[in-house]
Order: C-alpha cells, then sequence, then structure tokens
C-alpha cells in the first residue's frame, strides 16, 4: 500500500498503521474508557440528511468563511495536536507548510515538537496556539508573552483536560515521552525500523513551547501525568477572563460542550468557542459536538464564533457542520494519519481530497457559497 492508494481517511489510517510502531500508532488512534464517545463523534454525522437543491446553476464554489477574525479559504483547519514529530519527523513543519497551501489557519499545541515562533516566521497564514493553563502561573505568563512576541493570531485554550483522561491502550503500551515502554510496546518498535532510523536521524524530540520549563531529562513523560501533574485542575472562570483580559486579542475556548458555559464564554469576552470532546479522548460517554452544535449556535451564535471538531473524516461532515452554523470545522487525526503515512505530501494529498470533496459536494447540494448552506438543508433523521 502507497499513498497513491490513499482515497479516504481510512486508506490513511490503514497506511499510517502500517509505518509507525504500534504505541505512536494506538496513541493517536485511541480514546478514553470505551472509546464510545470517539466511534459517536462520527457516527453523529449520520443523525442528519442533507437535502439537495437542484438546477441552481452551480459552476464555481466560494468555500471561503471567517472565522476569529481571519479569513480562510476552506472552511476547515487544521487543530493543534501534540508530539507531530513523533509521527513523522518533518512533524508540525509540514502541517503548516500544507495549511498554507490551502490558505488555512493552522494549531500549535503547547505540547507542539517545532516553536511557534519558526512557523509563525515561515508562514504568511493564520496561527493559534493552543494553550494549556498549568499550575505555574509564571509558566502561563511567558507562554502568553512569547506567544504574543511570535505573532500569534488567535489564543486558544483548552479547558477539557484538567486531567487526563483513561487512555487504556496508552496504559498497555507504555506509550511516554521520551519512550519508556512496556516489553510489548518495545518489540512494536522493533519491527518497525524505518520509523526508528528516521526518528534517531532527524533533529532531536523536544517540546520546544515547554522545554524551558519541565525535566526531559528526569522520569518519562506521560500524557496523563502532564495533564494531572502540571495542570492546574482549580481552574476557574474568573482565571480566563483574566487571561482573556491580558492576551487582548481573539481568544477562543476548546472544549466547552453546554450552553451556559458557551454563555459565560461570551460574556467574559471570548470571540470564539469549539465544541470539541478532544477526540473522545477525555471524558467518554460525553456527548459529540455535532449533536450539541444546533442548540449552542441558537444561544450564542450572534455573539461569538461557534466552531467544532471531532470525528470529521468527509466534505459532507463538514457541510452537515457548516448548515447548522459553525463557522469552520477543526481536523485532527484526519490530517494526522496523513501526516505519518507521508509527511507533507500525505497531508497535501489529504486536504486535496478533502477540498475537491467539499467543492463537488457544494455542487450537488446546489450551493455557491458557504452563506447558501442553511440549516433548511439539513433534515433530521428519526430513530
Ligand atoms: C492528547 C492531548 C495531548 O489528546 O491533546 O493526547
Amino acid at each position: 500500500m502507497r499513498l497513491k492508494d490513499c482515497h479516504n481517511f481510512h486508506d490513511f489510517r490503514r497506511l499510517a498503521k502500517r509505518r509507525l510502531p504500534s504505541p505512536i500508532f494506538n496513541y493517536i488512534d485511541g480514546g478514553a474508557d470505551d472509546e464510545s464517545t470517539l466511534r459517536r463523534n462520527t457516527t453523529a454525522f449520520d443523525a442528519v440528511d442533507l437535502v439537495p437543491d437542484v438546477l441552481r446553476g452551480v459552476a464555481d464554489v466560494d468555500l471561503s468563511v471567517t472565522t476569529m477574525g481571519q479569513k480562510l479559504d476552506l472552511p476547515v483547519y487544521l487543530s493543534p495536536t501534540a508530539l507531530q514529530r513523533l509521527f513523522h519527523h518533518e512533524g508540525e513543519r509540514a502541517t503548516a507548510q500544507v495549511a498554507e497551501e490551502f490558505g488555512t489557519m493552522f494549531g500549535v499545541s503547547s505540547l507542539g515538537t517545532v516553536s511557534m515562533e519558526e512557523l509563525a516566521k515561515k508562514h504568511d497564514i493564520p496561527q493559534v496556539y493552543q494553550f494549556y493553563f498549568h499550575k505555574d502561573r509564571a509558566l502561563n505568563s511567558s507562554m502568553m508573552a512569547k506567544a504574543k512576541e511570535s505573532g500569534i493570531n488567535v489564543m486558544m485554550l483548552t479547558v477539557d483536560s484538567i486531567t487526563g483522561g483513561n487512555r487504556e491502550r496508552d496504559l498497555r503500551t507504555g506509550f511516554s515521552i521520551p519512550f519508556r515502554l512496556s516489553v510489548a510496546g518495545m518489540t512494536q518498535f522493533a519491527i518497525k525500523p524505518m520509523w526508528g532510523i528516521n526518528y534517531v536521524t532527524h533533529e532531536k524530540f523536544s517540546l520546544p513551547q515547554l522545554d524551558a520549563h519541565i525535566d526531559m531529562k528526569g522520569d518519562a513523560l506521560t500524557i496523563g501525568r502532564y495533564f494531572t501533574e502540571m495542570l492546574d485542575p482549580t481552574m476557574t472562570w474568573d482565571d480566563v477572563e483574566k487571561m482573556v483580559a491580558e492576551w487582548g486579542g481573539k481568544f477562543c475556548l476548546k472544549g466547552v460542550m453546554s450552553v451556559e458555559d458557551a454563555r459565560r464564554a461570551a460574556d467574559i469576552g471570548c470571540s470564539g468557542i469549539v465544541l470539541s470532546n478532544h477526540g473522545g479522548r477525555q471524558l467518554d460517554g460525553s456527548r459529540a459536538a455535532f449533536d450539541q452544535l444546533d442548540e449552542i449556535v441558537q444561544a450564542v451564535g450572534d455573539r461569538i464564533d461557534v466552531m467544532i471538531d471531532g470525528g470529521v473524516q468527509r466534505g459532507t461532515h463538514v457541510l452537515k457542520a457548516l448548515a447548522l452554523g459553525a463557522k469552520a470545522v477543526g481536523l485532527g487525526r484526519y490530517y494526522l494519519f496523513p501526516l505519518a503515512a507521508a509527511g507533507a505530501p500525505g497531508v497535501s494529498r489529504a486536504m486535496a481530497q478533502l477540498k475537491a470533496e467539499l467543492v463537488r459536494d457544494m455542487r450537488l447540494m446546489g450551493c455557491r457559497s458557504v452563506a447558501e448552506l442553511t440549516p433548511e438543508k439539513l433534515r433530521t433523521r428519526p430513530r
């Protein structure tokens, strides 16, 4: 199986699975507990059907949207995700390059493996900085200052991770950074030598956003330990209100799910929210963002930009979210598997496929622009 054999999300996932040591593949692929939310994120889109209009004369399709003050050529953006150079040695460099190629926004994580400054210098596209609220307040302030200096356009605070989700696949493989693997996990690395060769022959693994603040030489850091030991579970709306003021620019909360919280986000001056359950990786059994979208847009859509992420694998998933009023849709595994499978050419191919699907689906829907995708174009499927 090669890159040219990849025609959809599932193909890229399969190729990534072949190329990655299984602890890494399972870290990306897995969710919390029984992974019911992970599965639901994608099946949620099946609960509504698209109702196309015909004979509308759609020659050109304009896919552009504006969200968080940023004009994007596509209604999808590459969400911030952790540890990308572990998946492919090009890591965030590939992600940013492809975001630029498609004129859209990308995010760099606090647990990113390339520095936000480097990426901001190199790419003239909107960059989101994904922020975790640490116990160490000096660390929070210095990260915000660094983001400001780097010219970050949007601050995105993750609010669904004050403790680590129960990722049982990672417990089984012993996944952690740097690696300290179970014997079974070790064997998995040994049988994927190409990954190992690439890993050791490229720039040393690091977390440039955090390096100065955590001791990577000590105990291996698991994602669960980072969340549980370094992040501040006492974070409240008051803390965030102060952060919003300190940042003084576009600020959004990622991981808001309830109407009441969406209203509070608007009240404290946020410019947007991302409805998200962290790709099913935190609270299993929580609702899919798509299922919650209509209610939230009705409540706050005229005050703040509502975005969603989770489970998106198809152009039609994106159209359904846009029709319900999402301003843009975040992608995670959708680009991570292509990244792992083939680096920048992989991500580029996946994005080109999504763009082609979006254009085709818009034509078939009789819509020339995203504004024409209204709730009228959807019907809920009776259960
Ligand atoms: C995760 C974090 C790091 O889901 O976002 O693994």
